[in-house]
């Protein structure tokens, strides 16, 4: 099934959901006695971490094999580097989530929507880069609000997505030095 291709204000309405989520779940956990972690909010918050995470190792796999058809090379190895990074990332979360008691969710059914990043396959290689950009500043927002809802509740996790976090900046950055760079 092709993926939708959403146009600048889907992108818009999406970080406002992404929002909106994650201000529920940290309206829940607000009301734990002693502002300790919810373990069950923080559960569903790295599941959905988990589903963005695998998404991108998606979208990044697509973007490398269309890449490497239009003779882009050096744009298609990056985009292997990262999509191998975001692996990295969902094991890295997947492990936390059962170190919590918790478990995975890998399911296929429903990953799309869990997942705070879209899986968008792009027209053309500026296009894929554009996507990728767009879909790492999605992440740098939810793992962000993320941290801040941790606090010092749950130092493990949080020194994790902190980590994760400055990957997804890395690559953010990255993404905008090879956008300007089809753009000559
Ligand atoms: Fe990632
Ligand atoms: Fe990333």
């Amino acid at each position: 099934m092709a993926a939708a291709q959403p146009g600048r204000g889907a992108f818009l309405s999406d970080i406002e959901t992404l929002r909106r989520r994650a201000r529920e779940h940290i309206a829940q956990g607000a009301v734990t006695p002693g502002y300790h972690a919810d373990r069950s909010v923080v559960l569903k918050l790295l599941n959905e971490a988990l589903a963005t995470e695998i998404i991108c190792t998606l979208r990044y796999k697509r973007h490398y094999f269309m890449a490497k058809g239009i003779h882009a090379e050096s744009v298609a190895a990056e985009f292997l580097e990262h999509a191998n990074e975001e692996q990295q990332h969902a094991d890295l979360i997947a492990a936390r989530i059962t170190q919590l008691g918790g478990e995975p969710d890998f399911s296929p059914d429903g990953l799309a929507s869990r997942s705070h990043a879209e899986y968008v396959e792009g027209e053309n290689l500026e296009d894929m880069i554009r996507e990728d950009l767009v879909a790492e500043r999605i992440a740098i927002d939810s793992y962000g609000e993320f941290i801040c809802f941790l606090g010092n509740d749950d130092p493990t996790t949080r020194r994790m997505l902190e980590e994760i976090l400055a990957t997804e900046e890395e690559h953010a950055d990255e993404l905008l030095s090879l956008l300007r760079g089809q753009r000559g």
